[in-house]
């Protein structure tokens, strides 16, 4: 097969209308306090990933511009939560579990209207496939109602009296304040709403920082977040985040910090809250997942589980599998039936229908694949599938690398992009020692069909990450189950319930089983005076 890499890209001419942005999109104005206010300073020029031909050779379309905004702005913007939180007295986090429901369903019809636009956008922005942009919308609003659903039965839970020892409580889960959220950029609705939409029904204020690759496609639900909650609820902050985000965590109003991206800025964040023991933190982060193909595997299974996991997205996940243990005796029989269906899969356009590869968002990212190939090959591996590691602007065809040996730097760093590192070994121990020693602790792959090997695989890796698949790729879903990792990978868990409990703080009030005190709270709840002390049901 030869690659042509100039042919994927189109004149602007050609682009299918359909799928063609129908104007740049210039914004000049952010959620702050209720208000969608004009901005009329700096702004940062969105340059998609995908090119188009142009008479002076290829050029990354131009879709759009934002406001860089200052700290003045952003520090605004936290007046503006902490005031709406009002030290809980708020209207928001006092607000019944019922009507908060209400203001999310609101919030997410709203949203629905939006999808063909937000949808183009994450394609645009990201290069993310037509298909999966589309699918990372529906599991957005999915999700969104699965935390209903969650948050009505947590309630209906907590909606009753409990009598213990002498002792009437009530106990709910209250909100934690103001909470900063930060998506990544290769889930940049899905990652972000995942945290940003449970820290908000529990009662929460936010400040929203949209990700870096990823704003413009938020734009359109501004006003959705505008019109369905109370000023000062959810207020977006702008600009370079090293400049605006420090000094909102050195006012120490931030009560939770929410990020999904990298340890180093997670850890560096963390340090400038005055009062540490205050924060939470809630951090989805790097991740190095590991397969480990022990000579018993399907052979085939282990291949095609090893394309999803590596490559979807050009390997742009947290859960991708970023390095590849396979048994030595099988290795030269993986690589080859591997480069095969690595070389069957369609690169392209995002439009383009079965395509899986696609030009890539992050300016620099083909420059330090390219420059871990070569480090690799001085080190003694070599590119082992046709065309692998040709890159031409955005575009990145992927590199199956081989052997793989701790002198490398795909060994250790998170490629995040389309190079599949793939280390021989004798031992399981080898992999295991891998695992022990490195920094990540988020998933692995363990693939064989020998039921011994798996069983004295899985429990010393139980206690190594946070989640061991079986003949399967590592993944984030089905999104009601536990989402989290050890060491460097995460702290906090996410899932549709865990998310609900990580923005939230139980509270009880209680008082000793007297007449008089029974009396009292039998007042309120039928006045429904609180609406923390209530019986009333969610149906
Ligand atoms: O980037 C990390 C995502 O949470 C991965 O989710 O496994 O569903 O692709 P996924």
């Amino acid at each position: 097969m030869d690659v042509d890499l100039e042919r994927i890209f189109f004149r602007e001419e050609d682009i299918p209308k359909e799928y063609a942005l129908l104007e740049q999109i210039d914004q000049r104005e952010f959620l702050s306090n209720g208000e969608m206010l004009p901005w009329s300073g700096q702004v940062s020029e969105v340059f998609s990933p995908i090119c188009v031909k142009t008479k002076d050779g290829l050029k990354r379309k131009r879709i759009g511009s934002y406001p860089v905004c200052t700290e003045k702005e952003s520090m605004e913007a936290l007046e503006a939560a902490v005031s709406a939180y009002d030290n809980g007295r708020g209207a928001w986090p006092t607000m019944s579990v019922a009507d908060r429901i209400a203001c999310v369903e609101t919030f997410t019809r709203k949203m629905i209207e939006k999808k063909d636009v937000v949808v183009k956008l994450i394609m645009w922005e990201i290069g993310k496939s037509f298909t999966d942009s589309i699918k990372e919308f529906d599991r957005t609003v999915e999700y969104i109602y699965a935390t209903i659903d969650a948050l009505k039965d947590i309630d209906r839970d907590s909606s009753g009296f409990k009598i213990e020892q002498g002792i009437i409580a009530q106990i709910r889960r209250s909100p934690l304040g103001v909470v900063l959220c930060m998506g990544p950029f290769n889930y940049p609705l899905n990652e972000t709403f995942t945290t940003l939409i449970p820290a908000l029904i529990m009662g929460n204020t936010l400040l929203f920082k949209p990700p870096k690759h990823g704003t413009l496609l938020h734009y359109p639900l501004l006003e959705a977040f505008r019109t369905s909650f109370p000023k000062g609820v959810v207020n977006t902050i702008y600009g370079r985040g090293n400049k605006i985000v420090p000094q909102l965590m050195q006012s120490g109003k931030i009560n939770v910090l929410t990020l999904i991206g990298s340890s180093r800025v997670a850890d560096s964040l963390k340090k400038l809250h005055p009062k540490v023991n205050r924060l939470r933190a809630i951090l989805g982060l790097d991740a190095k997942n590991a397969a480990i193909i022990s000579k018993d595997a399907d052979i085939d299974l282990a291949v095609s589980e090893t394309v999803l996991g590596s490559l979807s997205f050009n390997g742009q996940r947290c859960t991708a599998l970023k390095i590849v243990y396979v048994h030595r005796s099988i290795a030269q029989e993986f690589l080859k039936r591997l480069s095969e269906e690595v070389g069957k899969l369609k690169y392209g356009m995002p439009w383009e229908k079965g395509v899986t590869l696609t030009p890539v968002p992050e300016p620099n990212k083909p420059a330090y694949l390219t420059e871990c190939l070569e480090d690799a090959k001085s080190h003694g591996a070599k590119v082992v599938n046709d065309h692998g590691g040709k890159t031409l602007e955005s575009f990145f065809y992927p590199a199956i690398v081989y052997p793989v040996n701790s002198k490398m730097k795909l060994y250790r760093e998170e490629q995040f992009g389309p190079v599949i590192p793939v280390v021989p070994f004798d031992d399981l121990e080898e992999p295991i020692e891998y695992l022990i020693e490195s920094s990540h602790g988020q998933q692995v792959s363990i693939f064989s069909n020998n039921a011994a090997v798996i069983s004295s695989l899985i429990d010393p890796l139980v206690n190594q990450v946070s989640r061991v698949n079986i003949n399967s790729q590592c993944q984030r879903g089905p999104d009601t189950f536990p989402f989290t990792g050890r060491k460097d990978s995460a702290e906090g868990t996410l899932s549709v319930v865990d998310a609900l409990r990580s923005f939230s703080i139980r509270s009880l009030v209680a008082t000793k089983n007297s007449e008089s005190n029974k009396k009292l709270l039998n007042e309120i709840v039928g006045d429904h005076s609180s609406n923390f002390l209530s019986t009333k049901f969610i149906f």
